[in-house]
């Protein structure tokens, strides 16, 4: 089955009860149960497990290829579970341009959890070769990353963890099930935001994890999200589903938007660098070309001028909305380097740009305005 048809099928059965096509959204938080609780078969309680989630997971399940999946209340909770069972004395190798909040979290974390870290550039499997050690449990890759648009092979990641049995997670947020399949690339774990582009409206958080395989280690992870309580809400999971059903059309719109804001971009003379994998010169063109299909909704730019030209830019923009977040049907645009705060490794001329689902002339002659009148 093709990922579009997949999309709108996935775990989505029928109501037995009522014959609904839409999903029902079960939002109790308790379910009666057998009075000894040793024989229960069913739900118990909502922070355990939920229809609604479970619906999510299976549908999550087969977008990315995977035997399990987890839904958790966002990226982070869902990052932070994962990265919560590894064990004690290892070290995980970081991608440098990792989305900064979990870089923020293994900085105040990982010595709480007895863990190391290495920032290496994921886009250069021969530095990744050279930067794992004995204690190397984890390599934690993002692709396209978050800001800057580095592309990793997962396929190159894959050779080198397999053999030596590291965990190989994939932060796939930007590219989505519908571009991206890590798992079959050979990747043990996908992480997704799923506020992002799974969502797609900018009005549920949610985060996720399908597994290669179901284990024992997965099984701690669901055990560590029922402890922490980093459960999914129910209606988030029904929006998130929702969002799902649209996703296939919804990227691939955006990757041809983006694509075409790109080409506009780089051939302006306000802008010095575009960060598109979709541009034949960027370093990760021909990885995506083989690894994706299509280079996505998500693009950097660099404008001449510093910070303050950027800032002036970002704010003349008006159909792209000043704010953080991305994967929604509207356009987005965020200064990512005053976002991430101090000690942040975003070039501050650097605005990162979310394409949304309006009309691509639209968005260039937004951009051509803002350029101008920002010059
Ligand atoms: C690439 C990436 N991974 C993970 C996250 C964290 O997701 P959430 O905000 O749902 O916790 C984000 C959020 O922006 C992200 O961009």
């Amino acid at each position: 089955m093709r990922f579009e048809t997949l999309a709108v099928h996935a775990a989505a059965d029928i109501d037995r009860e009522t014959g609904a096509v839409a999903p029902p959204l079960h939002l109790s938080t308790t379910f009666e149960h057998p009075a000894d609780s040793t024989q229960i078969t069913g739900y118990l309680y909502q922070r355990y497990a939920n229809p609604t989630q479970d619906r999510l997971e299976e549908a999550l399940a087969a977008l990315d290829g995977g035997a399990a999946a987890l839904a958790f209340a966002t990226g982070m909770a869902a990052g932070a579970a994962l990265l919560q069972n590894l064990p004690q004395g290892g070290e995980v190798l970081m991608a440098d341009d990792t989305y900064f909040a979990f870089r923020k979290l293994a900085e105040r974390f990982f010595p709480r959890w007895g863990l190391t870290w290495r920032l290496v550039d994921m886009s250069d499997p021969v530095a990744v070769a050279a930067a794992i050690g004995p204690e190397t449990v984890c390599i934690w890759a993002e692709t396209p990353s978050n800001p800057r648009l580095k592309v990793t092979s997962v396929a190159a990641l894959s050779a080198l963890a397999r053999p030596r049995a590291i965990k190989l997670v994939v932060d796939a947020t930007f590219a989505t099930p519908a571009l991206l399949n890590p798992i079959a690339l050979g990747a043990d774990v996908v992480l997704h935001s799923t506020t992002k582009y799974l969502g797609g409206h900018s009005d549920a958080m949610g985060g996720a994890l399908i597994f290669g395989e179901r284990s024992a280690w997965s099984d701690a992870i669901l055990e560590t999200r029922k402890l922490q309580g980093a459960t999914a809400s129910p209606f988030a999971s029904w929006l998130i589903l929702r969002g799902i059903r649209t996703l296939a059309p919804r990227v691939s719109w955006q990757s041809k938007s983006a694509q075409a804001l790109a080409e506009f971009l780089v051939a302006h003379p306000r802008v010095c660098a575009v960060h598109y994998p979709g541009l034949a010169e960027h370093p990760g063109h021909g990885i995506a070309q083989r690894e994706m299909r299509q280079f996505g909704g998500m693009l950097s730019v660099e404008i001449v001028g510093g910070r303050e030209a950027a800032l002036n830019v970002a704010n003349a923009l008006s159909l792209f909305i000043n704010a953080t977040s991305l994967g929604g049907y509207e356009s987005l645009v965020e200064h990512r380097e005053s976002v991430e705060g101090r000690g942040s490794p975003t070039p501050a001329n650097l605005l990162r740009l979310s394409v949304g689902l309006e009309h691509c002339e639209d968005l260039i002659a937004d951009w051509q305005q803002a350029l101008a009148c920002a010059g």
